[in-house]
C-alpha cells in the first residue's frame, strides 16, 4: 500500500503585494501579467513612465515610476505600494541594462550605469525585502547566463550579473526561513532589449542552431518559471539559480562539433 504523503505546507495563494521592476517591457511586463492573472495585487515599477504606466492601465494594476539604482527613490516607490495595497509579499528584481563593447572601449558612465541597475538595484531591492517582507514572502531576481558563461563583449555585464546570483545566495541564508530568494539565469530571451538580433534572420537562425530546443526564448517561458519560484509550491526552494535557455549551456564548444557528426555517421 502507498504510504501516505506528509502534509503540505498550508497554500495561502497570491493574496499580497507583488512588485515586479523593468515591468514597462519584456520578461517583466510578462512576469507582472501573469501574477496579475493569478491573482497578485500587482505594482509595476519601471523608470519609463509611460510604458510602466500603459501596462499597468491595461491591467488595472500600481504604476511605480522610479530607479532601482536610486535606493531612496526604490524605497518610496515600495513603501507607497505597501501603504495602498498591504506588506510586500512577491518581489521581482527584474530590471537591467547591457550593452556590447571590447572591454578596452568601456567608459566609466557605462561601466557604472551597468553596475548601478544591475547590481545596486537587486542590492537595494533584497534590502527592502529583508526590511519588511513578512513570514512566507518571496524574492524572484534575474540574472542571465552571460553570468556562468561570460561571453566577448559584455564583460560588465557578465560580472554584474555572476554578483546577482551571489546576492541570491547570500540573501537566502539571511532571510530563511522567513523569506526565500531565487534567481533565474535566462538565455536568450525575444525582448524589446534584443529584437535588433531576434529580427535578423541569420542572428536568429544561428541562436536557434545553438540552442537543442531549436528556439528563441520568450518572455512568457521566463515568466512561467517565475510564478512557479515565487509560489507557495516552491516553499522549500531558496537559493537557487535556475537556467532558462533552451538547453543552449548544454552545448560544448570544443566536443559537440566534433562528435556530433560522428554520432549521425556511425550511431
Ligand atoms: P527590456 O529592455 O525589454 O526591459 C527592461 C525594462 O527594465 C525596461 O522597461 C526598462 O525601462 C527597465 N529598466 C531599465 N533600467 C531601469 C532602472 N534603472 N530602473 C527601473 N527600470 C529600469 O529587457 P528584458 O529583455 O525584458 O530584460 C529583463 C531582465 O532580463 C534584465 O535584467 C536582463 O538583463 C535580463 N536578461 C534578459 C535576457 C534576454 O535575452 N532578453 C537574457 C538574460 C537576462
Amino acid at each position: 500500500m502507498a504510504e501516505a504523503l506528509p502534509p503540505r505546507p498550508p497554500v495561502s495563494g497570491w493574496a499580497g503585494l507583488a512588485v515586479v521592476t523593468g515591468a514597462a517591457s519584456g520578461i517583466g511586463e510578462a512576469i507582472a501579467r501573469r501574477l496579475h492573472a493569478a491573482g497578485a495585487d500587482v505594482a509595476l515599477l519601471d523608470r519609463d513612465g509611460d510604458g510602466v504606466r500603459r501596462v499597468a492601465e491595461e491591467l488595472g494594476a500600481l504604476a511605480l515610476v522610479a530607479d532601482v539604482a536610486d535606493r531612496d527613490a526604490l524605497e518610496t516607490a515600495i513603501a507607497s505600494a505597501t501603504e495602498r495595497l498591504g506588506p510586500l509579499r512577491h518581489l521581482v528584481n527584474n530590471a537591467g541594462v547591457g550593452n556590447l563593447k571590447r572591454l578596452s572601449d568601456y567608459s566609466e558612465r557605462d561601466v557604472d550605469l551597468i553596475w548601478r541597475v544591475n547590481v545596486s538595484g537587486v542590492f537595494w531591492g533584497l534590502q527592502a525585502a529583508a526590511r519588511s517582507m513578512p513570514e512566507g514572502g518571496s524574492v524572484l531576481n534575474v540574472a542571465s547566463v552571460s553570468g556562468l558563461r561570460p561571453t566577448r563583449g559584455e564583460a560588465p555585464y557578465s560580472a554584474a550579473k555572476a554578483a546577482v546570483v551571489a546576492l541570491t545566495q547570500a540573501a537566502a541564508l539571511e532571510l530563511a526561513p522567513r523569506v526565500r530568494v531565487n534567481c533565474i539565469s535566462p538565455g536568450f530571451i525575444r525582448t524589446p532589449l534584443n529584437e535588433v538580433l531576434a529580427a535578423d534572420d541569420s542572428t536568429r537562425s544561428t541562436i536557434e542552431t545553438a540552442t537543442p530546443m531549436d528556439r528563441l526564448g520568450t518572455s512568457d517561458d521566463v515568466a512561467a518559471l517565475a510564478e512557479f519560484l515565487l509560489s507557495d509550491e516552491a516553499s522549500y526552494l531558496t537559493g537557487q539559480n535556475v537556467v532558462l535557455d533552451g538547453g543552449s549551456m548544454l552545448t560544448s564548444a570544443q566536443m559537440d562539433p566534433v562528435l556530433g557528426p560522428l554520432l549521425d555517421r556511425f550511431g
